[in-house]
C-alpha cells in the first residue's frame, strides 16, 4: 500500500506525534510492507488559497505555480493519506492548513447532498480508493474539550477516516517517561497491524490509545514544576 503521511509539525522528525504515526505505520508494517513517504508542511513552498475558484472550473489547475502540484500528484498516486499533526490552538499547524486548503483543485465546483443532509463538492479526481488517517497528538493532559474542533474539522473534510489522538504527548519525546509511553507505542502499533488488516480500528482499542498515559494531576504538575 502507498501511504502518504503530511507531517503539520514545524519540529518536522523531532515531532511527538510524529512518534505516533511512525508506531502505527510500524504495525501496518507488520502485517505488509508499505511504501510510506514523509511530507513534511514547513519544507514545503505553499502559498495561501486566493479562493478563485479557478481549479474548480477548468479540471483542477491552481493559479499558484507552488510545490502543492507535487504534494497533489502524491495523494491522487496514494492508497493512505494519514494528517500527522499536533493540535494548535485546537485545530491544525497553519502550514498544513494551507496544504489542507489547497485540495481544492481534487473537486469540481458541483455540489451534491450526501445522506446525513450535508452538502459537499463533487470528486474531479478520482480518489475514490484513497483512505484517510488523523493522527493528533496535543500538548494538554485532556482530551475534551480540546481535541473536538479538529476532529469535527477532519471528519466534514475526510469523511470515514480514523482517528487517533493522544494527549500528553510532550511525553513521547521525555527519556524519564519511557515505561508509560513504550506500553503506549505498543497499543498504537497494534493499532496500526489491526488497521492493515481491516481498515479498522476496535473502539475499546483506540479508547484505551486516546485516554491520558499518567492521572492529569499529575502530569500537569509536572509540567508546571518543571520549568521552576
Ligand atoms: C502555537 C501552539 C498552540 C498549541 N495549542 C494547543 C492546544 O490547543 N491544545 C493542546 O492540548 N496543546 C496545544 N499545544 C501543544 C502541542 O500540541 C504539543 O506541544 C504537542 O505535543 C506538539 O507536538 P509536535 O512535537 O508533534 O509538534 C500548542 C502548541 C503550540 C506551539
Amino acid at each position: 500500500m502507498k501511504i502518504l503521511v503530511l507531517n503539520g509539525s514545524p519540529k518536522k522528525e523531532k515531532s511527538d506525534t510524529m512518534h505516533i504515526t511512525n508506531a502505527f505505520i510500524d504495525g501496518m508494517n507488520e502485517r505488509a510492507k508499505n511504501d510510506v513517504k514523509v511530507i513534511c508542511a514547513v519544507d514545503k513552498n505553499i502559498k495561501h488559497c486566493n479562493g478563485c475558484f479557478t481549479c474548480m472550473h477548468n479540471g483542477g489547475i491552481c493559479v499558484h505555480t507552488d510545490d502543492m502540484k507535487e504534494i497533489l500528484d502524491e495523494i491522487i498516486k496514494s492508497d493512505l493519506l494519514i494528517l500527522s499533526f499536533p493540535l494548535y490552538c485546537y485545530g491544525m499547524p497553519a502550514p498544513l492548513k494551507a496544504i489542507v486548503d489547497r485540495i481544492l483543485p481534487l473537486t469540481s465546483m458541483q455540489m451534491e447532498k450526501t445522506a446525513d443532509e450535508r452538502y459537499v463538492h463533487s470528486a474531479q479526481a478520482d480518489v475514490s480508493r484513497l483512505k484517510f488517517m488523523m493522527i493528533c497528538g496535543c500538548g494538554f493532559p485532556n482530551s475534551k474539550q480540546n481535541f473536538e474542533p479538529a476532529v469535527l474539522q477532519f471528519k466534514l473534510m475526510f469523511s470515514g477516516g480514523k482517528i487517533i489522538t493522544v494527549p500528553e504527548s510532550p511525553m513521547f519525546n521525555a527519556p524519564e517517561a519511557i515505561s508509560v509511553t513504550q506500553p503506549r507505542l505498543a497499543l498504537i502499533k497494534r493499532a496500526g497491524l489491526e488497521y492493515a488488516e481491516s481498515f479498522d480500528i476496535s473502539e475499546s482499542l483506540l479508547s484505551e490509545i486516546c485516554s491520558p498515559m499518567i492521572p492529569e494531576e499529575v502530569y500537569a504538575d509536572i509540567v508546571n514544576n518543571s520549568r521552576k
